[in-house]
């Protein structure tokens, strides 16, 4: 009898620990301004003006890793981790579109930087002087590729947000196993840096490193940030878009939970 209600009390201390065991939070990175938060005015009038304040601009700052008709060819491979991108290919990382990206986007790029590369941010400059470099690139883009078309792509739609769960988590993780991810990003998120990849240039690069942590991803960290570069893939590079798998979806929500824990493993318990 005494055995039984020792067993009973132990039944019921344990109790509390297993119905309180954590649920997964949805880490937030505060240091970090995420590319899809920037929040801006619409752009001024695109006036002459406008494009030599964004030419005297540009030539101070970017011309040196750009080069002055935005080839990316002011800084040399050797000299830089990933070389700038070539203006002409008309390819940009991060979209909000299917195809060529909008204003908005190029002027949330300019203003974020890719932390961890040699792109830096440009958030100290005005709104104003973000724009006229938005505006002055597309006139290099133009005359580097007059054939382009810089009309925006159609504006990519989230699938509608699913709950951050363990289970989802779990789906997640199938998923992303059986849609290759893992052969270049490793099924625990480590980079496999084994393999060979290039970019539209010709350049070579490498998957990105998902346990260095969400706040360095591009496109920001959170889930709906994974799922939008899911949609979009990253252009002009090995990062193919995923479009519509399953019926509504849902899985690149289960895949972006999976690779947002992944990027959130503290990196002692991973080694
Ligand atoms: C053929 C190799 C390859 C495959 C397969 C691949 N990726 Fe990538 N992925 C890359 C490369 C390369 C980058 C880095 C691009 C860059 O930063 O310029 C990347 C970047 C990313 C990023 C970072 C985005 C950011 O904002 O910086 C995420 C998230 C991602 N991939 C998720 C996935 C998922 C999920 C899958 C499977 C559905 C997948 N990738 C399949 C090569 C791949």
């Amino acid at each position: 009898m005494n055995i039984t209600l020792k067993n009973l009390f132990i039944a019921l201390l344990t109790l509390p620990i297993v119905a309180c065991s954590p649920s997964p939070k949805v880490q937030s990175h505060p240091e970090r301004v995420y590319w899809a938060d920037i929040t801006l005015k619409t752009s001024p009038e695109v006036t002459n003006e406008l494009l030599s304040h964004g030419k005297n601009l540009y030539d101070n700052n970017c011309t040196k890793c750009q080069g002055v008709t935005g080839r990316g060819d002011g800084i040399t491979l050797e000299t830089i981790i990933v070389p700038p991108r070539d203006f002409a290919l008309g390819q940009f990382k991060l979209r909000s579109t299917d195809g060529f990206p909008t204003d908005y986007d190029l002027f949330r790029t300019i203003t974020v930087g890719f932390p961890q590369y040699d792109m830096p941010e440009f958030g100290h400059l005005s709104q104003e002087e973000r724009w006229a470099l938005v505006h002055y690139v597309k006139t290099l883009i133009k005359s580097a590729a007059p054939q382009l078309s810089q009309v925006p792509g159609k504006s990519v739609k989230l699938p509608n947000a699913k709950p951050y769960t363990q289970a989802s988590i779990d789906l997640g993780k199938v998923h992303f196993n059986k849609m290759g991810c893992a052969y270049c990003h490793g099924s625990n998120g480590i980079a496999n840096t084994a393999i060979t990849l290039k970019d539209a240039q010709g350049n070579p690069i490498k998957p990105r490193n998902f346990q260095d942590g969400p706040e360095y991803f591009k496109g920001g960290g959170r889930p709906e940030d994974i799922v939008r570069i899911l949609m979009t893939g990253m252009a002009g590079t090995p990062m193919q878009p995923y479009g519509r798998i399953g019926a509504d979806n849902q899985e690149l929500w289960d895949i972006a939970h999976y690779v947002h824990s992944l990027a959130n493993t503290p990196k002692k318990e991973t080694k």
